[in-house]
């Protein structure tokens, strides 16, 4: 037990994460243990408080800390997967995607306004949504992500109102592990500019490629006067979330829109410490270390998982492998509610997320999604020897009743 975890004698937990004993569970889209930088994140630590400064400690500038601005800039700028070039002024930082949505939602939507999502999206998106009092409408996917021509004709043929913002995580796509094509962000932000609304590209996966790196992030394609779209990007999947840390990009009248809030002008700079540790990670050339060693350590459990299905649900479910991110979206086929599946799941000793969740039409669903990034090939691999258990059950059990 940690020095840290000794101290909370109060029981209440230290945590997101919460797992019953014995468990698999493959819900949880949180890195290993094993993965977390923790010597190097000492390293950086001792980088930034070693000295006599105490800069570190004190309120940080509004668009963010300006040494992680530029470091990150430059970083950025080199990576296979951004392929653009990234300059500063573009940036702002935050504490997260999730807090940079939340204050994209409060800068750039009122209550009651539309955002469209793809139809299924991140689930913990909506609680984003809810709590702006947004109302949200699903545009149909397929396998490469957002239907471009379908979100055209919701824009030109239905009586719903136009969308103000459009959600959308281009790349590795939570919950399905997706990539949009070049032509569709090419199309997606002209349709932003001759709709008038924003675009907010969730890429926190942007980088997590297992091989070819994916196309360029959403930013990259908006050569439009004023900016139409807003990137997430996060600490959290390439360095660790508990840093909370995080960054905007976009169109510099867009950003200044960021620099500018109340929120920042009164805290400063969001998240200035773990920000003067990110910047020491780029600095020692630490960052770009880790991002290597999680692309190599996701791929071998991408292909223990593809391995894993072939070996226990052989032809029992669909899937495209991902080249990327954190997540199998998993098609159970005809007849299958996979909430309706979780009980034999507990059962079997293993968990997952039932696809209903992540519909915005709360309709019931035939796939789930597993994450590959808490469990190593074998926890992955006897996960879904367990998974194949509870379908066995769960299809003995409905076949039952059929009769
Ligand atoms: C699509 C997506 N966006 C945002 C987040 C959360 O990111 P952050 O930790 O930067 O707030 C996650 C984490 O699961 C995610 O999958």
């Amino acid at each position: 037990m940690s020095s840290a975890e000794k101290v909370n004698k109060g029981g209440l937990p230290s945590l997101l994460i919460s797992i019953a004993d014995g468990v698999i569970d493959l819900g949880w889209g949180h890195p290993s243990e094993a993965l977390h930088p923790l010597a190097d994140v000492r390293r950086a630590a001792e980088f930034v408080l070693g000295g006599e400064s105490v800069a570190a400690l004190q309120y940080g500038a509004v668009q963010g800390f300006g040494p992680l601005l530029e470091s990150l800039a430059g970083f950025l700028s080199n990576q296979p997967a951004y392929g653009m070039s990234v300059p500063p002024d573009q940036l702002f930082l935050t504490s997260g995607a999730s807090q940079g949505l939340d204050m994209a939602a409060t800068l750039f939507t009122q209550a009651g306004d539309t955002v469209y999502v793809e139809e299924p999206t991140y689930h913990l998106a909506h609680g984003i949504f809810r709590d702006h009092r947004l109302n949200v409408v699903g545009v149909a996917t397929d396998a490469h992500g957002m239907r471009t021509d379908a979100l055209e004709d919701k824009l030109t043929k239905t009586e719903s109102p136009n969308p103000v913002a459009l959600y959308i995580i281009p790349t590795y796509q939570n919950p399905t592990g997706r990539v949009l094509p070049e032509n569709r962000r090419r199309r997606l932000v002209e349709l932003a500019e001759e709709h008038d609304f924003i675009v907010f590209a969730d890429e926190v996966y942007q980088m997590l490629h297992a091989g070819a790196p994916p196309p360029p992030p959403l930013a990259a394609f908006d050569n439009t006067p004023g900016g139409r779209v807003v990137s997430f990007g996060s600490f959290s999947k390439i360095l660790s979330p508990g840093l909370r840390a995080g960054w905007v990009q976009a169109h510099p009248a867009l950003s200044a829109r960021f620099t500018g809030s109340g929120f920042a002008i009164s805290g400063g700079g969001v998240s200035h410490f773990a920000s003067n540790i990110a910047n020491a990670t780029i600095a020692l050339g630490l960052l770009g270390e880790n991002i290597a060693r999680l692309r190599a350590a996701y791929g071998d459990r991408i292909r223990a998982v593809d391995a894993a299905l072939r070996e226990f649900l052989p032809g029992r479910c669909a899937y495209a492998t991902p080249t990327g991110g954190y997540f199998f979206w998993l098609d159970l086929g005809e007849g299958v509610d996979t909430e309706a599946l979780l009980p034999y799941a507990q059962w079997a000793g293993v968990s997952f997320l039932p696809g209903r969740l992540f519909s915005v039409d709360d309709a019931p669903s035939r796939c789930l999604r597993i994450s590959f990034a808490l469990y190593d090939a074998d926890g992955l691999r006897e996960g879904i020897h367990r998974l194949a258990q509870a379908l066995d059950a769960y299809t003995a059990d409905r076949d039952d009743h059929d009769d």
